[in-house]
């Protein structure tokens, strides 16, 4: 079997896209798990992803090293900060989730996935979990799937975010703007992101895995 480092930690085999099990054995969403030369790696699900669909349709800039911070806001169950906390194995994940059953699980995934950690806040209120957070991350991700999703993620940017922080937002246009074409919503959002002083890096869509969605980078831009 052919496999490629594409970025820090992330596997290309065959066309799909892997993380290096930080749990050996454990799957953590049903995911299939690959043995090559010793090592074990995870299959990251371009349908149960974005990071993962944005890797299909050729993302270029991927912002995760080992080393990173990470502020992760609408972290649910942790499907998709599972592959992150395997790929950012000296950093920290501060994992961001309002509602209480899925940060259930995430507690469970936690106590075996130590650079997670699980709080339950609003994201709309960084003030209410600042005291938990009490050094500036390197990276941002967001999915809240939320109409103010852009306002929520920059405001926990301009918060949280060291001067070189970089961010994604994963968008679910429907979730913005049901009644706007999703590249016109794209396009509204990457102007708000401007407004707010980011620098918008790449956007990349993410049909036909997940419908109408769009994940952009950005940089902050001191
Ligand atoms: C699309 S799901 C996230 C999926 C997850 N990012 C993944 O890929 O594994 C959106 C999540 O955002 C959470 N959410 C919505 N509004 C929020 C808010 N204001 N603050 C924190 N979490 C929020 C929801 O409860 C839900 O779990």
């Amino acid at each position: 079997m052919k496999i490629k480092e594409i970025f820090e930690g992330v596997y290309k085999i065959n066309n799909d896209y892997y993380t290096k099990n930080l749990v050996k054995g454990e799957s953590v969403y049903g995911e299939k798990l690959v043995k090559i030369n010793n090592e074990e790696y995870r299959f990251w699900d371009h349908y149960r992803s974005k990071p993962a669909a944005a890797l299909k349709n050729g993302l270029k800039n991927f912002p995760i090293t080992k080393n990173s911070k990470i502020l992760y806001l609408g972290i649910a169950s942790g499907t998709t900060a599972s592959h992150f906390s395997d790929i950012a194995i000296n950093g920290i994940i501060y994992g961001i989730e309002v509602s209480e059953i899925p940060l259930a699980k995430l507690k469970i995934l936690a106590e075996k996935r130590k650079n997670i950690v699980p709080i339950l806040a609003d994201a709309r209120k960084p003030e209410t979990y600042s005291f938990l957070i009490l050094e500036k991350v390197d990276f941002v991700y967001c999915d809240v799937a939320q109409q103010d999703e852009p306002r929520i993620f920059v405001d926990n940017i301009e918060k949280f975010g060291k001067e070189n922080c970089y961010g994604m937002i994963a968008i679910k246009s429907r979730s913005i703007d049901v009644t706007k074409k999703p590249k016109e919503v794209y396009r509204e959002v990457e102007n708000y992101l401007k407004e707010r002083n980011l620098k918008i890096i790449e956007r990349v869509e993410l049909d036909p895995y997940q419908k109408d969605h769009a994940i952009i980078v950005v940089k902050n831009n001191p």
